[in-house]
């Protein structure tokens, strides 16, 4: 049996024009022309091979323009073409693969093309039953061991759509679209299925606390004001040692500074002394012999201050009498921006928590929460950054990112488990390069390091962004799988497009038009690139956005405005 057998009702038209993987169709029937949608299946038949069919998708319909339909009156012919293909009734097909039989003799879809097809061979287009033999194929060779249900084709919903799970991390992803297209439900379907693996390993960056509802995975919360102080295991306090010397200068030194250049070799001379304090103290000999500035080591920054404040007063002994040491007054600014970044509260995650006698093993424990996964506890992480101060967001998400890829370059190769970063609204902290600040430029290294060579060290990245435009273009172009949602802003979609293959440009038209939820999927974890629905998870992610009419229509009590000014003074919310 023929593993498609085609009617005159699916005939579309003959080849006239092949190009690598670009294909037009002659049709000459204006009734045959309108079977044809763009993103739709067309198969192509071989000459000679009776059992290989090429599949194509649609991808530009055109018909003849009216004035060239008059101009050939009278001569009694069909339309004659005047300049290609633009003056027929034709279209554009792209190829996406062969359908032939394996070696089992059943049939098979492979994106391979094993041959071209001949001119004037035939083309018909694929519905009804033929249409689900071929997602059928799909399904069938989609579902493998690690395979990642998604959710259904568009084109048939009665055949499941799946990725290849392991090439949709190999290489990271992206997930694109524009707000209320669905990425977070995406994310949380995705964590869904990979909640199910007993050795899943993703740690989900929550700039919104949106996936504090999901009971499948552990919950870390990096602590806001109100939550200084206290000992709960969810809390991430990520203490200001952890900072290599690029974050801390970053922070605290202003450039601009005519003596930003003492203040950099002060402050980096005092924190090295410090380091070393704790590591004698400590009798850490080893790695006294090979710390380094950048070491995550435990030091006192109030000694560190100190030892500022000193060389800022200090005097030395002179001709006649005591002169202004060589840094004097120096540092002032420093000092009073150190200060009072360490007592202002909403930084206290980095100040607050940890005490400097006895943290030096806390380190190990909080790499414990971020990065452990074992068969009985989660294995999904999620780190909620809402109270993180915009100001020194990305250096924050940096340092998580940086410190969970350091920890996994020095793991033994034998006790490497692979993991992915899921990157929630990337474009506040992996923006493009153009006019950043030292904050946001150190963030986007440590990412930009994790893209280029996570990859060897298994850890890859799932960015997910409403602004592709304004993502760190040397990230996205990294990503080899892109699941793309709707995008309705022109600058998004152009950078979308820009990184899917030019032959697929038919397809990216539908961008805009996409429905909440479904997605075009692009790259080596499908085997067709075309639109999927995507399945709502089963638990859902809490939605960042208020509904201003709504609660505005609702009867509400006054906040205690008073208390919130006080709140404001004291800086702790009760
Ligand atoms: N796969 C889906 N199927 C059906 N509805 C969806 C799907 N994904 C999202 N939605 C709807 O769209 C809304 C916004 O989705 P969300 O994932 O929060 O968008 P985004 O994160 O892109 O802003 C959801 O509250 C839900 O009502
Ligand atoms: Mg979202």
């Amino acid at each position: 049996m023929s593993i498609f057998t085609f009617e005159r009702a699916h005939f579309l038209g003959n080849v006239r024009y092949v190009d690598t993987r670009r294909v037009s169709v002659h049709v000459s029937l204006d009734e045959d022309l309108r079977k044809a949608r763009v993103g739709q299946l067309v198969v192509l038949s071989l000459p000679g091979a009776a059992e290989q069919w090429l599949v194509g998708l649609v991808d530009k319909v055109m018909k003849v323009p009216v004035i060239e339909e008059a101009a050939s009156e009278g001569s009694g012919e069909a339309v004659t073409p005047l300049l290609g293909e633009s003056a027929l009734n034709t279209v554009r097909v792209t190829l996406v693969g062969t359908v032939a039989l394996g070696p089992d003799n059943s049939p098979k879809f492979s994106r391979s093309l094993v041959q071209v097809p001949e001119i004037d061979g035939r083309c018909h287009i694929l519905t009804d039953q033929q249409l689900q033999t071929f997602m059928g194929m799909l399904s069938n060779a989609g579902n493998t061991e690690h395979s990642l249900e998604l959710g259904r084709y568009t084109i048939d919903e009665s055949a499941k759509a799946f990725l290849d799970g392991d090439k949709l991390f190999q290489r990271h992803a992206s997930l694109l679209g524009s707000t209320g297209s669905g990425k977070s439900w995406t994310v949380a379907a995705i964590l869904e299925h990979a909640a199910r693996l007993p050795s899943a390993n993703l740690i989900v960056f929550d700039l919104h606390g949106e996936y504090r509802s999901l009971s499948f995975a552990r919950h870390l919360r990096v602590p806001g004001p109100e939550d200084l102080g206290k000992t709960d295991p969810s809390l991430l306090f990520l203490p200001y040692w952890l900072l290599n010397a690029e974050e801390l200068q970053a922070m605290f030194i202003d450039r601009s500074e005519f003596s930003a250049h003492n203040q950099v070799m002060a402050f980096q001379d005092a924190v090295v002394a410090e380091k070393k304090a704790t590591l004698t103290a400590l009798k850490k000999t080893e790695v006294l012999a090979a710390f380094t500035l950048d070491s995550p080591v435990p030091f006192k920054l109030s000694a560190v201050i100190a030892e500022l404040e000193r060389q800022d007063r200090e005097m030395v002994p002179g001709a006649t009498k005591d002169k202004q040491g060589p840094f004097f007054g120096q540092f002032s600014r420093l000092i009073l921006r150190l200060n009072s970044k360490v007592s202002d509260k909403r930084y206290g995650f980095l100040y607050h928590g940890y005490d400097v006698e006895g943290p030096y093993d806390a380190m190990s424990s909080m790499v414990e929460r971020l990065m452990g996964f074992s068969k009985d506890g989660p294995r999904i992480k999620i780190i909620d950054f809402s109270e993180v101060p915009a100001d020194i967001l990305p250096v924050i998400v940096g340092l998580v990112a940086r410190i969970i890829y350091q920890v996994q370059f020095w793991t033994k190769r034998d006790q490497r488990h692979p993991l992915a970063l899921v990157c929630d609204e990337a474009h506040l902290y992996l923006p493009k390069r153009e006019g950043l600040d030292p904050v946001e430029q150190r963030a986007l290294e440590s990412f930009e390091k994790i893209a280029k060579e996570g990859r060897k060290y298994g850890v890859s990245l799932l960015v997910v962004s409403q602004r592709p435009s304004d993502v760190s273009s040397t990230i996205l172009s990294q990503c080899n799988n892109i699941i793309a949602l709707r995008l309705t802003n022109a600058d998004d979609q152009a950078t979308v497009k820009h990184l899917m293959p030019e032959t697929l440009e038919g397809l990216m038209e539908s961008l805009p038009i996409l429905d909440i939820g479904e997605a075009l999927v692009v790259g080596d974890a499908v085997l067709l690139p075309t639109r999927i629905r995507i399945h709502p998870p089963a638990e859902k992610p809490l939605s960042a956005t208020i509904d201003f009419w709504t609660e505005w229509g609702k009867e509400a009590a006054q906040p205690d405005f008073a208390a919130s000014v006080e709140n404001m003074r004291r800086q702790h919310r009760t």
